[in-house]
């Protein structure tokens, strides 16, 4: 569990980081399954898609897998690393309530060919499905995580502003993103010392609101960079019906608490 001057800090900057919180024993079986899963869908004759086992992939458009979805429904090791009271206590904390999975995903960025995630809030996606915005995300570095690798960048207190203007990329990825336009971000992001790279090592934790500003580029080194990536919701926020609801690989439609044996003091 976190301390109150970690909860602060959490609120204060959008995000905090856990270093060191799972080892490589506990990190192997979720490593093995993430290869296993990338190297059979790699070269797909599909660019996306949903197999009998309700995991979606997207790829890059070199071929290598970019995305796994809703591993935490299937494969047990992600199911029960969701459940470790060091992830499922601080969201607990965060939401001062239980709280279940929105989508969960996995980000594999191979080597020299994981691609660009363009600048974004997260609930600039989010708010279109129906949700308010009591959402926080959690990033667990299955591998070591470098600059040059194509790491997440956040900017500390975005999370207090207005949500910037989105629109829908289609262009510079196989995968269509909803991104931040250039204007909002020329208004807004004046500075490049307003930028923080989510660098560590493998079994580092990061915690993020929903309306953090973050994007990460292009994995320019010989190492994988994958991230697992556990979206959030409060357990009373429910997506309410909208006019295009998306599928459920993308937002889940399960709404079972994980956090039930966290007791908060
Ligand atoms: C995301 O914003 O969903 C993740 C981006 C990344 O993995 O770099
Ligand atoms: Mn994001």
């Amino acid at each position: 569990m976190w301390s109150q001057q970690q909860l602060a800090q959490y609120h204060n900057d959008g995000f905090l980081a856990c270093p060191g919180l799972f080892n490589t024993d506990e990190l192997a079986p979720l490593n093995s399954i993430a290869d296993e899963y990338c190297q059979h869908y790699r070269d797909h004759e599909a660019l996306s898609g949903d197999d009998d086992k309700r995991v979606h992939w997207i790829r890059e458009r070199s071929g290598a897998v970019r995305s796994l979805f809703a591993m935490h429904r299937q494969v047990e090791p992600y199911r029960q690393l969701l459940r470790s009271p060091k992830i499922a206590g601080p969201m607990k904390q965060i939401f001062a309530a239980d709280g279940y999975v929105y989508h969960s995903k996995l980000n594999v960025k191979d080597a020299f060919e994981g691609a660009v995630w363009l600048w974004h809030q997260d609930y600039g996606y989010w708010q279109h499905d129906g949700v308010d915005d009591r959402m926080s995300s959690v990033l667990v570095m299955l591998d070591d995580t470098t600059i040059h690798g194509g790491c997440l960048l956040m900017v500390p207190g975005s999370h207090r502003w207005d949500m910037l203007d989105h629109h829908s990329d289609e262009k510079t990825t196989n995968y269509k993103q909803w991104c931040v336009t250039t204007d909002a971000l020329h208004a807004n992001l004046r500075d490049d010392s307003q930028i923080v790279p989510v660098t560590g090592k493998a079994g580092d934790v990061w915690f993020f609101d929903c309306r953090v500003l973050h994007g990460s580029g292009h994995n320019l080194s010989p190492n994988q960079r994958k991230s697992l990536i556990f979206a959030c919701a409060h357990i009373d926020n429910r997506p309410k019906p909208v006019a295009n609801p998306r599928p459920d690989w993308v937002v889940d439609q399960e709404f079972e608490p994980f956090t039930t044996e966290i007791k908060l003091t």
